[in-house]
């Protein structure tokens, strides 16, 4: 079988970090193409490092060329600081790199969105994830991935507090995340990571949406 290229855009993030470091251990691929808007620190005979205005995306589409597109772009609207400023980056930049790699023949595309994603929700975070969900299951590629993820897990650079507190309840009381409310349980990104990567290497074709359970259930196949 002829070998693989992922790319991962939005390359610096928590799940991206995690899944670039499985990917490059993983032989399934032959090339990861990172994109991103700074330099990562790393360098790796199979990765090539793509450095990106995402307002001037169609300035570079050659090079945005990948078999597999993980898509794991996002802001919070406390860093972004307006609904526009947000609304670029969860949904104006994910489609245009949708857009690009449908172009360059990309057969799958994996998005991760968010639970809670819902184009009519009155929630402006919710109702930008639904519709950026949308928007890229209407662009027609062979396999479209939305992964709805409960609230992540992982170190990161800076504070978030409400993310301290689940991890330490759900600690404190798996019991509480049991059932039909298993979804809402955090989950590592690491094993958002995994999950995504498991669902690329079944190549379903079509348009999935993947909960936060099952997400959690793909990653403990790995
Ligand atoms: N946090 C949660 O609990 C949670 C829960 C469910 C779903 N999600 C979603 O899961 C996805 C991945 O989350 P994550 O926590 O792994 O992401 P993250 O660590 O916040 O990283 C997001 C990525 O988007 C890039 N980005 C942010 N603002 C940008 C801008 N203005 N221009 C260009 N690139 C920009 C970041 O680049 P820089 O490093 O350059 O800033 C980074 O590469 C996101 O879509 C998020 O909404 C998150």
């Amino acid at each position: 079988m002829q070998k693989k290229t992922a790319m991962i855009v939005g390359a610096t993030g928590l799940v991206a970090s995690e899944l670039l470091q499985l990917l490059l251990n993983d032989s399934y691929y032959r090339t990861i193409i990172t994109v991103s808007r700074r330099q990562l620190d790393i360098t790796h005979e199979n990765l090539v490092q793509v450095i990106a205005d995402y307002d001037r995306l169609e300035d570079i589409e050659e090079l945005l060329e990948a078999t597999d597109v993980y898509c794991c772009l996002g802001t919070t609207m406390a860093v972004a600081g307006s609904k526009e400023a947000f609304y670029k980056v969860d949904y104006t930049y994910p489609v245009e790199v949708a857009k690009i790699a449908l172009k360059n023949e990309s057969s799958q595309f994996l998005l991760i969105s968010a639970m809670g994603a819902n184009k009519n929700s009155n929630i402006f975070y919710n109702r930008v994830k639904g519709e950026v969900e949308e928007k890229i299951k209407s662009l027609g590629f062979p396999s479209t991935h939305i992964f709805r993820p409960s609230l992540l897990l992982g170190e990161r650079k800076e504070e978030r507090k409400g993310e301290k507190f689940m991890q330490k309840l759900s600690q404190a009381a798996p019991f509480l995340f049991m059932g039909p409310l298993a979804k809402y349980r955090p989950i590592k990104a690491v094993d958002v990571a995994k999950g995504m990567i498991a669902m690329a290497k079944k190549q379903v074709v079509g348009i999935s949406t993947i909960d936060s359970s099952q997400i959690q259930k793909l990653a403990d196949t790995q």
